[in-house]
């Protein structure tokens, strides 16, 4: 049977901080944002945007293509962002999609990783029940220290997949390279907003990790570079995917991937997704039963080498247009909101910041987040 992505959408923040005005304000040669790290601008979260106002955003895009709701039996929300350790954040987007009650809801965490694990899970769950469909979303907002090496790598966004028997965007195969260590390269700590790292060490596990899971995937699955029409790679910032890139399949052109994460930054969960969707939507080839690998990459680390091959028909799933509208249509902010948006942790009433959806966070009342629709 085949299993796979059945849709795909993403969505990200209505506001974007130019990386030039960041080298600027930091006194730092912006050729080193540009160029040394892939980096032209980055995604900046408003206090009324969370990670449950943009998974809601980039799941009701995606179950347009879904035309019996109660199907959807199993919703899995992947983060590394979460603001509560208790309730999962994908009950709140079970209820504004109106989804089933009879149906599993969960949150679950690996760093970057946690959406590839959702996938996969999703997948075997599928298989069990072939009728299902499985709504998994990883959904990231990144916070580095201000005025840190890692800040230019900061963004944000929402990745939605449904997946489903007879998928109509990517068949996903079965073997994947596995690699888990421990290693401190990047952690949050409960009481902390902003992810702590330790750079050098986080880009030579990620590099490590590829090579081990794609020699692992190259054994399992008896394939090759050359049976692999593209790659894509969770992109921490847009250098660190071609340096991978480079280091197997440096034959494959891979700037049609890149274009999106160079201007919304690091979505974590979501950002190996957005590349593929990146992928999709800007590449003229007809990419129809074309291989696709996948790397995926979470700090601390866990990372997956995988593929999918790209069914026929797929363009008529896609939201190109839409994609570029909503990320041409993004705001500049000033330095002095970016500054203020990492100040104000809760949204006042008065805020009337856009969300990338219909839904904002209106207020947090005795630690109860209490979200509303825009009418
Ligand atoms: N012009 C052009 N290039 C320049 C330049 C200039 N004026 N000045 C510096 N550069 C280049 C450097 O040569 C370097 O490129 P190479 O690596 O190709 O040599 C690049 O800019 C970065 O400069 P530095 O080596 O000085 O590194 P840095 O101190 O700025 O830190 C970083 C870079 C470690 C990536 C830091 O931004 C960081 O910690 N980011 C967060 C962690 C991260 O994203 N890790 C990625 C792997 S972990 C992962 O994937 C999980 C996840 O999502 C977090």
């Amino acid at each position: 049977m085949n299993i796979g992505i059945d849709a795909i959408a993403f969505t990200t923040s209505r506001y974007l901080m130019p990386l030039e005005e960041l080298a600027r304000r930091r006194q730092v040669d912006y050729q080193k944002y540009c160029i040394g790290l892939g980096q032209t601008e980055m995604a900046v979260f408003p206090p009324n945007e969370d990670i449950v106002t943009l998974g809601i955003a980039a799941a009701k895009r995606a179950i347009q293509f879904v035309s019996d709701k109660d199907s959807i039996d199993l919703v899995i929300f992947a983060t590394e962002s979460s603001f509560d350790v208790s309730k999962s954040a994908g009950i709140y987007v079970h209820h504004f999609l109106d989804l089933s009650s009879s149906c599993r809801v969960f949150d679950i965490k690996q760093a970057c990783y946690s959406l590839t694990a959702a996938l996969q899970m999703a997948k075997n769950h599928v298989q069990l029940y072939p009728k299902a469909r499985a709504l998994v979303i990883g959904s990231d907002i990144v916070h580095y220290e201000l005025d840190s090496a890692a800040e230019p790598t900061q963004g944000g966004g929402a990745v939605a997949i449904v997946v489903s028997a007879n998928p109509r965007i990517m068949r996903i195969e079965p073997f994947s390279g596995l690699y888990t260590t421990d290693v401190m390269d990047f952690w949050r700590p409960v009481k902390k907003d902003e992810a702590l790292v330790d750079g050098k060490l986080s880009t030579y596990t990620y590099m490590k990790s590829l090579e081990i899971c794609y020699e692992q995937y190259k054994q399992l699955s008896g394939l090759d570079s050359e049976d692999l029409s593209r790659v894509c790679f969770h992109t921490p910032f847009t250098k660190m995917a071609r340096k991978a890139n480079n280091l197997f399949f440096s034959e494959k052109n891979i700037d049609a991937s890149l274009l999106y994460n160079t201007i919304i930054g690091n979505s974590c969960s979501a950002s190996l997704y957005i590349a593929l969707i990146s992928l999709l939507d800007n590449t003229e080839e007809d990419l129809s039963e074309k291989r696709i690998g996948l790397f995926s990459y979470g700090s601390g680390s866990m990372a997956e080498f995988f593929s999918g091959t790209i069914v026929a028909g797929y363009r008529d799933m896609l939201t190109s247009d839409d994609n570029k509208k909503m990320l041409a249509s993004r705001e500049h902010v000033t330095w002095q909101q970016y500054r203020d948006f990492r100040a104000n942790k809760q949204p006042v009433p008065a805020d009337d910041f856009y969300t990338s959806g219909d839904i904002r966070l209106e207020q947090i009342e005795e630690d109860k987040r209490i979200y509303s629709i825009r009418s």
